[in-house]
């Protein structure tokens, strides 16, 4: 862990996300998050959007696609119910010799070392985590951690987005904190090309049957309004391969196996064309 010294008090920094794959550049949003990340004088600072959108569209890897099209170190700080102010910040903890050391969370080691931090599933974060973050996301860009005693002002590269899934806002976000969190990017479900794309990146041993029959149970399933995801189309896919590789059979067999494994009766009825119903997105 790499160590600094700020106003005399000694921080332990989060490691950066170490980044393997590589990322189907999605045009439309991803020109979205990089213009609002760019500065246009000496005293403009960068805004601080949320990518907005149901589950599994790819809210999180269009952050981590500018990250690297940035080639800024990226950290993800997940956002639970049961996030609290300090998590955020910097948590004191125990260290070898008995002696407090200090911590500084991905969000803080990401405005320190000037890097990308996604916050992800910021909805379901409470009011009093976000309130900490507010000096953070103005034009002060600064941030306090009261259990370390220290004020830490940002690199002029560290950015910011937070990412929201629209089902599950566990809280609601004060007006306040909102007005710091813009522009909204909508990401909406990723269009054939990109799709297959992404399968290809994601399951590059997968056949192009298997990944032309994935598209089509994915793209029926986005115009019928059901939840299927591009996560599920990878699971699928992986599924599908393992299963063969260990069973061997017949590989329609195994996909329509898989399909139902991972998205019930309701996929297995997409894919044989007899689904009748109006979908299940309640919103
Ligand atoms: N642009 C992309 N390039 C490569 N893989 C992607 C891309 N978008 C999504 N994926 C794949 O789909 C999965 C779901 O995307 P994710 O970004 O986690 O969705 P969300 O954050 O909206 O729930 C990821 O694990 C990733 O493997
Ligand atoms: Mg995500």
């Amino acid at each position: 862990m790499e160590k600094i010294n700020i106003d005399g008090q000694e921080i332990f920094l989060s490691e950066p996300e170490e980044i393997t794959m590589d990322f189907t550049l999605r045009g439309e949003p991803l020109r979205q998050l990089l213009a609002a990340w760019v500065l246009v004088s000496d005293n403009d600072f960068p805004l601080h959007p949320r990518l907005v959108g149901k589950p599994g569209t790819g809210k999180t890897s269009v952050g981590m696609a500018a990250s690297k099209m940035l080639n800024l170190p990226l950290y993800i700080f997940q956002a639970t119910q049961d996030t609290r102010p300090e998590d955020l910040i910097i948590t004191p903890v125990i260290g070898d010799n008995g002696k407090i050391k200090y911590v500084a969370s991905p969000v803080v080691s990401a405005v320190i070392k000037g890097g990308v931090c996604i916050l992800d599933e910021g909805n379901r974060m409470s009011e009093k985590s976000w309130a900490s973050l507010a000096s953070l996301l103005d034009h002060r860009r600064t941030v306090y951690s009261i259990i370390a005693g220290i004020k830490i002002k940002s690199h002029p590269n560290f950015r910011f987005c937070t990412t929201m899934n629209e089902d599950a806002s566990t809280f609601d976000i004060p007006e306040y904190i909102e007005s710091r969190l813009q522009p909204v990017i909508h990401i909406d479900f990723p269009f054939v090309e990109e799709e297959i794309q992404i399968l290809k990146t994601n399951v590059p041993y997968a056949e192009e049957d298997l990944i032309m029959n994935l598209v089509n149970f994915l793209q029926n399933s986005h115009h019928m309004n059901l939840p299927f995801s591009i996560r599920d189309g990878i699971n699928i896919a992986r599924y599908t391969k393992k299963w063969l590789a260990k069973n061997g059979g017949d590989p329609k067999q195994a996909f329509e196996k898989s399909v139902y494994m991972i998205c019930g009766d309701i996929g297995l009825s997409i894919v044989k064309g007899e689904y009748k119903g109006n979908g299940i997105f309640g919103f």
